[in-house]
Formats: structure tokens, sequence, C-alpha cells
């Protein structure tokens, strides 16, 4: 099987990556490095240095051969999208259209896309499943639902099939140190703790604790990282299987809050963390929790290293290497 995976440099996409070499498949991965780093790519898979807005070498690549592609290529902050919606319009949505259009010239008919619970905006019940409303309260949100559409369409005009994967919230590191790549400047819970326990930022801004949870800090269904690789390799084996598209919610089922996560950083890292209480972040729900019913019946993909433990040790892990 010769996968191509579009932004297999980055956090989510090295872990898809070595979830499918170690399951034999033939890897190229297809990346700018904008965000990606160099020393996540494994010497087992090919590089292709490229961008998703550069047609042609999209098109030259993918007509390599390939029996599917990955899709992990977009940019993900959500305040930032609110702030800059034009950066992710260009590379979230007309790179998606190139990656679409070179995979129809190519003949590459599967496609797993990494796609994101924040396609549901503010939460009307929780757990989420897949049918709960889709109004996303963030542009990047609302760039991952449109690509849903667009593959929606490319189904069923060109039948292209795809696994829409919507993940919750993304954390830990492979527990053997594989990918050993850091996020620059991190806006996530998780690596923002790191640094703090590391020495690279003074404290933990908590962003408020009045919220309706049990210690009044936000709640999140972490999930890690390596379980969502897993479900990339599954959710491919089903379309092929299958020959039907699919679009699955993947979180831990579990709620964290905020305090829990940095209570459990404390005593793993032996570490302080000085932590400030302050004001709610904008735009942030009181809890977040996933429903993975439809993938557990559909992938039988369930998380199974998502624990606040195992996603805080193999993270700190990460930090410490040398
Ligand atoms: C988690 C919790 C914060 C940082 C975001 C995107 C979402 C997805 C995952 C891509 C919240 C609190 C955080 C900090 C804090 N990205 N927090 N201090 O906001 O749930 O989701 O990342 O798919 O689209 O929106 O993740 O890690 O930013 O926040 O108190 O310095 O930690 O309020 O309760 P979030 P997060």
């Amino acid at each position: 099987m010769r996968i191509l995976v579009i932004g297999g440099a980055g956090y989510i996409g090295s872990h898809v990556a070595r979830a499918f070499l170690d399951r034999g498949a033939e890897v190229t991965v297809f990346d700018n490095l904008s965000t990606g780093v160099r020393e996540n790519l494994f010497p087992e898979a090919r590089f292709e240095e490229g961008d998703i807005l550069d047609y042609g070498r999209l098109e030259a690549v993918m007509k390599g051969g390939y029996d599917a592609l990955v899709h992990l290529a977009a940019f993900k902050a959500a305040g930032e999208s609110m702030e800059k919606p034009e950066k992710y319009s260009v590379n979230n949505i007309s790179g998606t259209l190139n990656i679409l259009n070179a995979a129809c010239a190519a003949g590459v008919r599967r496609i797993v896309f990494s796609s994101s619970a924040a396609v549901y905006g503010e939460p009307e019940y929780v757990p989420l499943d897949e049918g709960h409303p889709t109004n996303p309260e963030n542009y990047y949100g609302f760039t991952k639902l449109e690509i849903e559409r667009f593959l929606g369409w490319y189904d069923k005009l060109k039948g292209i099939r795809f696994a829409a994967l919507r993940y919750f919230n993304a954390a830990g590191y492979d527990e053997a140190g594989r990918v050993r790549g850091l996020e620059r400047n991190p806006a996530n819970l998780i690596p923002v703790i790191m640094e703090v326990a590391v020495g690279r930022r003074a404290e933990l801004k908590v962003f408020g604790t009045d919220y309706p949870t049990p210690d009044g800090t936000g709640v999140r269904d972490y999930v890690h990282v390596s379980d969502l690789a897993e479900a990339h390799v599954a959710g491919l084996e089903y379309i092929g299987k299958h020959d039907r598209s699919l679009t699955v919610n993947l979180g831990s089922e579990e709620g964290l809050s905020v305090l829990e996560i940095l209570e459990a950083a404390r005593k793993i890292t032996g570490k302080p963390i000085p932590a400030a209480m302050t004001a709610r972040r904008p735009g942030d729900p009181a809890k977040l929790v996933a429903s993975s019913a439809r993938a557990r019946e559909l992938l039988g993909w369930t998380a199974r290293r998502s624990d606040a433990a195992t996603l805080v040790r193999t993270t700190w892990e990460a930090y410490t290497r040398d």
C-alpha cells in the first residue's frame, strides 16, 4: 500500500506517518515545513518538499502512483483564524481544492482527512455525537466543515471515498520516543504547561475558573495522538473495504479539566509549574467531550493511551529528551 501523507512532518502528521510505516505501508511525506520540522521525518519514508498551493508540484508528485492520501496540512490556530481569515482561506481551503483536483488527475481515490471537533461550535449537548449541529464558532472550524462538504461532492461526482476524522483535543507523544519535533510557540494547554515546566515560560495562565464544571475550569476530551494515528489506518481500511465514505468523532470520551491536567503535570514532572487564575478566553466553551460510539462501531477503534498520566508523561519525555 503506497500512502502519501500531506503534512506528514507536523505533530499529528508524523505520528500518522509512523503508524502507517509500522503497518508496513510505503509512505511518502509531502510537506512545506512551514510548521512541520525535518526532525519529524523518518528515514524509511520518502520526503517530497512542496506546498499544497503549488498545484503543478502536487499533481506531479501524486502521479507517482499512490493508493491513498492522508491530508493533515492546515493551519489550526482557532484564535488566529479570527484575525487572519484570508490566511486560512488560502491555505486550508484553496490548498485542499488543489489536493482534491490533483487526486482526480492522478487517480487517487481514497482520502483520509484531518477534521476537527471545531466544526461543532458551542455544544448544545455533551457528549457530542456526529449528529450534533455543526455551527463552528471560529473560522478555522468553518474551513474544516467546508472541506468536509467539498469531500462529499467529490465522493458523489468523482467517486473519491473519504474518512473525515473529527479530532477532539490531540495530545501526547509516541511512547517509544520516535517523534521528536516540538511545536514552535504552542497555544494548546499541555505543551504550554510543558514550556512552563522546562522554564521557557514564567507561568501558566488558567483561562477562567468560573465555568459550570466541577472545579470551575474548562473541561476537554484529550486524545493521544498515537490513538488518533491508529484511527487513520482503520479509517483507510474501512473506506477501502466498504467503498463508502465516513465521518467519525475521535475522542477519549473522558473529560479532563485544566486543573486536573495541571496537577498531573506537577506530579509527573516534579516541577512547581506556577499558574495564574485569569479571565476566560473568548469563545471557549465550558465542556467539550466526544461520543466516539460510531468510531467504535465502524472502525473497532477506541482510545487506549488517553489517560492524563500517559498524555502528560509522554509529552514530558519529549520536552526533556536531550
Ligand atoms: C484546552 C483548555 C482552555 C491554554 C483548540 C482548538 C481546536 C483544536 C484543539 C485543532 C481550554 C485551557 C489553554 C492555556 C488554558 N485544534 N487553556 N491556558 O481550545 O480546547 O481547542 O485546540 O483542531 O480547534 O480550538 O484547546 O489546548 O487551547 O485549550 O487555561 O494557556 O485549556 O481554556 O479549557 P481548545 P486548548
